[in-house]
C-alpha cells in the first residue's frame, strides 16, 4: 500500500478532505504536524512532528522517517507547508515541483520579480523595508496602489491605498499585521510589496501541473466587486460566465506564469484581473484552492479536488478531470465585525433554500472574531450547486441574507 505524507498546519481547513482523500485512493496517511501535542495517542508509522519553517530540520526528520517508513508522496494541506513538501520531495527523490519555484510561488516579492520578464501582464511594484519612512515612499509611489505582506494569505494584510494619507496609515496596519502572524509570515516579514492597483473583474483558475503541461480543474468568476479597500473573498462560481476566448486567454496567461516561476506538478490556484489593459496576473499559488473552497468541486465520476492531486503525486492513473455540465460555488462567508460570536442563528432557513448543499459555520459560538485585513479566518462556508451560475449565485445570496450573525463588540 502506498503511504503519503500529509503536511496539515494546526489552523488548515483540510485535514479532514485529505484523510478522506488518502482513503478513497487506497493509500496510507500519515500525519505531519507542527504541532506534536495533536499527536500524542497515534500508533508509530501513522504521524511525525516537523516544524514547517525550519526548512533544513524539517526535511532531515522527514528523511529520517522515510528510511523507516518509506514514503511515496508528500502533500502539503497548506501553503504553509509547500516549501518543506518540495524541499523534502526533491531529497526523497520524489516527483515534484523544484523547491526554488514553490519557494517564487510562495513569496510575492519574489513572484512579480519572476513574472515582470515573463510573457504575462503582471502589475509594476516596489519594495520597502517595515522600517522605512513610509511619507517618503508614499510621496514616489503611484495611486492607487496596493500594499500587502509578502507571505501571508486569504487577504490577509493586504489594503489598497489611493493617496499619501491612506498609503502612511496601511503601511502601519500592514506592517503590525506582519508583525502579529510571527513566523506564519515567513522569512520576508521584514518587507512590505507596494504593487499598481490594478482595476476590473477577479477570476480565480484551479488548476493541475502535470510534467510542466497546465490542465485547468475549474475557473471561477469572482461576482463581488474587489476594489479594496480590504478585499474580503466571498463567491465563488465555476463555470466562469466569461466568452470562451477571454477563459482561453487566462489559462493560457496562468500556464505562462507557472512556466516563468517554473513551476511543473502539482496543483496550482492562480487570481487573475481582467480589463482592457489584458490579462493580469494577482497570484499563482503552488496549492489548491484554500478554506473548505474545493468541496465545490467534483471531477468524473466523483473524484474530490483531494483525490486528484492524490492520484497525481502517487503516479496512479488519472480518470477524467472532467468537472460536468452543472454548475457550483461556494461563499466565503467574511466577518461582518470584531468581537466575540454569540451565535448564528438562521442556518436551517440558509440550507433549505433551493440548490444550497451544506451551510458550515466552522468557527463555534463563543469565540473571538476579527475581520479584515487582521484576521485570518472565515465565520463559515455555504455551499450550492445548480443548472447554471446565475442560480447558484442567488442561492448563495439568498442563504447568506438568511444568517442572523451575533458578534458581541469586543470591550475596548
Ligand atoms: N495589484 C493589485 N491590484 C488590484 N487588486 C489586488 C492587487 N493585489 C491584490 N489585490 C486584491 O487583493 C486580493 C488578495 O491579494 P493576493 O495578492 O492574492 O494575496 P493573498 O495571498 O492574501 O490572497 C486579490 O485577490 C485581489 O482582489
Ligand atoms: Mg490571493
Amino acid at each position: 500500500m502506498a503511504r503519503v505524507l500529509l503536511l496539515i498546519p494546526t489552523t488548515s481547513y483540510r485535514a479532514k478532505d485529505f484523510l478522506d482523500a488518502t482513503d478513497a485512493v487506497g493509500a496510507t496517511a500519515v500525519v505531519g504536524s507542527d504541532q506534536p501535542q495533536v499527536l500524542a495517542d497515534a500508533a508509530p508509522g501513522t504521524s511525525l512532528a516537523v516544524d514547517f519553517h525550519d526548512i533544513d530540520a524539517g526535511v532531515a526528520t522527514i528523511a529520517a522517517f522515510h528510511r523507516d517508513y518509506p514514503l511515496d508522496a508528500i502533500i502539503p494541506a497548506d501553503e504553509q507547508a509547500a516549501v518543506l513538501a518540495a524541499a523534502a520531495s526533491h531529497a526523497l527523490n520524489l516527483d515534484h515541483s523544484p523547491t526554488h519555484a514553490v519557494q517564487i510561488a510562495g513569496n510575492k516579492h519574489l513572484l512579480r520579480q519572476a513574472l515582470a520578464p515573463a510573457p504575462v501582464d503582471s502589475p509594476a511594484f516596489t519594495v520597502l523595508s517595515v522600517d522605512d519612512d513610509p511619507s517618503k515612499a508614499a510621496r514616489s509611489v503611484t495611486y492607487p496602489c496596493v500594499l500587502k505582506p509578502l507571505s501571508l494569505s486569504g487577504s490577509r494584510g493586504v489594503l489598497r491605498a489611493d493617496g499619501d494619507n491612506s498609503f502612511v496609515e496601511a503601511f502601519f496596519r500592514v506592517k503590525q499585521i506582519i508583525e502579529d502572524a510571527g513566523d506564519r509570515a515567513g522569512p520576508d516579514r521584514d518587507k512590505i510589496l507596494v504593487e499598481a492597483y490594478v482595476p476590473g473583474i477577479e477570476v480565480a483558475l484551479e488548476a493541475l501541473l502535470i510534467d510542466g503541461e497546465l490542465h485547468p480543474l475549474a475557473l471561477f468568476d469572482k461576482p463581488d466587486p474587489l476594489e479594496g479597500p480590504t478585499f474580503e473573498e466571498t463567491i465563488y462560481v465555476t463555470p466562469s460566465r466569461l466568452d470562451d476566448t477571454t477563459q482561453g486567454a487566462v489559462i493560457a496567461a496562468t500556464s505562462n506564469a507557472a512556466k516563468a516561476i517554473g513551476l511543473a506538478q502539482g496543483p496550482v490556484h492562480a487570481e487573475l484581473r481582467i480589463n482592457d489593459g489584458g490579462i493580469w496576473v494577482i497570484e499563482v499559488a503552488a496549492r489548491s484552492i484554500g478554506g473548505l473552497c474545493g468541496r465545490t468541486l467534483k471531477f468524473g465520476a466523483g473524484l474530490s479536488l483531494e483525490e486528484i492531486i492524490l492520484r497525481h503525486a502517487l503516479g496512479l492513473p488519472q480518470s477524467d478531470l472532467d468537472r460536468g455540465a452543472d454548475a457550483s460555488g461556494v461563499m466565503m462567508i467574511p466577518i461582518p465585525s470584531g468581537g466575540v460570536l454569540a451565535s448564528v442563528g438562521g442556518q436551517d432557513a440558509a440550507r433549505d433554500v433551493p440548490g444550497i448543499e451544506d451551510v458550515r459555520i466552522t468557527i463555534p459560538d463563543g469565540q473571538p472574531v476579527v475581520p479584515l485585513p487582521e484576521g485570518d479566518k472565515y465565520l463559515g462556508f455555504i455551499f450550492a450547486r445548480g443548472e447554471d451560475p446565475a442560480t447558484v449565485e442567488a442561492a448563495l445570496r439568498t442563504a447568506h441574507a438568511a444568517l442572523e450573525i451575533k458578534i458581541d463588540p469586543a470591550e475596548s
